[in-house]
């Protein structure tokens, strides 16, 4: 099937109509996929270079992940957490292996419900080793957590708290990458510190050398635990497995994943490990769907691909050719991330939703991560001849818009 029942005028009206006004939609509805393609509703091709925010690791339609899929939904989509599944316990046992062992699962359906666990567990955690007053968690300017309320505390970006406040306390901010302020402000109520390795939202900027190996020292140190946000950045994006096997050594307490864990069905899960792991008690954390059998078989699925075609390997010989790439197109002032999650900073004149959009008018799909870098977080499966089609496509955007 190529094209879809309603036109894209017919889907545009729908939905203003009928769905709360929460997405600046660009013009464009998307019926199928297929790798690093997408098609439209009449039926146009785009190069898929956004992989649905960090989240379609291993491409559309992958064909293994769907038969699992398929199959599960024949056999057991559903059963309550009240009960064992014959899934969960497999993946999470998985997940705890590549994340070096001695810890244990919650899953979730999405990343804020995954960080909303972390920091649930970090205050139960900080209240048994310090007591009440210790249910503070320190985080970065510039990061972003989630939306739940509780995920928008934690999230460093004072303008989107402005419209919900009061949001639940016990959260503070310091400057990302400065680890003297951390220090000063690590005192004996912070339970946990919380951070992204790269920070995705926040513009693609990953944590300077040196810093994730200082948090650890002073995490240790005041005995708070060590948090990573790997909803973007885990599972292969940066080229390992997770985005803190780049800062040697560095061995968090708790790390949270979602995006690439289900290649697009919903799955979080939030790892923790040692008394971390222990520190919520039955009945103090649920979630009806998290890691029922369809999504943990989606998952299993996933992890079966990355591992047999080495999606971290790829994803780092695969960034070294896109980096490259774009630092060599006009207008590209400089070129920053990590394996393949990268962001081109525009030089200027150039305005990043303006370019985007261009992109996607001429078949490319990136999103403008600030007002002048455009993001990139293609499928880790990517051929050289896609990333060189896309760049070609940048390139002409780019000549044009430079130009003009
Ligand atoms: C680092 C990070 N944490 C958490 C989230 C929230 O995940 P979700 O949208 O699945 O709730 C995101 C989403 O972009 C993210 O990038």
């Amino acid at each position: 099937m190529t094209t879809a029942t309603l036109t894209l005028a017919e889907l545009q009206a729908l939905d203003a109509e009928h769905v709360m006004p929460t997405y600046a939609r660009l013009p464009v509805a998307f019926v199928r996929g297929e790798g690093s393609a997408l098609f439209d509703t009449a039926g146009r091709r785009y190069l898929d270079f956004l992989g649905g925010l960090a989240t379609t690791s291993l491409g559309h339609a992958h064909p293994a992940v769907a038969d699992a899929v398929a199959d599960q939904a024949q056999t057991l989509l559903h059963v309550s957490n009240l009960y064992l599944n014959d899934l969960q316990p497999r993946l999470a046992a998985r997940l705890d292996r590549l994340l070096g062992g001695d810890g244990r699962v919650f899953f979730t359906n999405s990343g804020a419900e995954a960080n909303e666990c972390a920091i649930k567990l970090a205050r139960r955690h900080g209240q048994q080793q310090g007591g009440p007053e210790r249910f503070h968690v320190l985080a970065a300017y510039g990061s972003f957590h989630g939306r739940t309320l509780t995920t928008l505390a934690a999230t460093g970006q004072p303008q989107k708290h402005e419209a919900f406040q009061p949001l639940p306390p016990g959260f503070r901010h310091v400057a990302f990458g400065d680890a003297d302020a951390l220090a000063a402000a690590l005192d004996e109520r912070v339970c946990a510190v919380l951070l992204e390795p790269v920070q995705g939202e926040g513009g693609v900027q990953p944590a300077p050398p040196g810093y994730l190996e200082a948090v650890r020292t002073l995490c240790d140190e005041r005995e708070a635990l060590l948090m990573l946000d790997e909803v973007q950045t885990g599972l292969g994006r940066t080229g390992r497995w997770f985005g803190f096997q780049h800062a040697p050594g560095v061995r968090p307490d708790v790390v949270t994943l979602a995006k690439a864990l289900g290649n697009g069905v919903p799955i979080g899960a939030c790892w923790a490990r040692g008394d971390a792991g222990t520190a919520l008690r039955p009945s103090e954390h649920a979630s009806t769907f998290g890691g029922q059998p369809l999504a943990a078989r989606a998952a299993l699925a996933v992890l079966d691909v990355m591992e047999a075609e080495d999606a971290p390997g790829r994803a780092a010989r695969a960034g070294d050719r896109l980096a490259a790439a774009l630092a060599a197109l006009p207008g590209v002032a400089a070129v920053r991330g990590v394996g393949l999650l990268v962001a081109a900073e525009l030089g200027p004149g150039l305005d990043a939703a303006a370019v985007s959009r261009a992109c996607l008018d001429a078949g490319l799909v990136v999103n403008a991560v600030t007002p002048t870098a455009l993001r990139f977080a293609p499928s880790l499966l990517v051929t050289d001849d896609e990333l060189d089609e896309a760049t070609a496509i940048l390139r002409r955007v780019l000549e044009e818009q430079v130009g003009t």
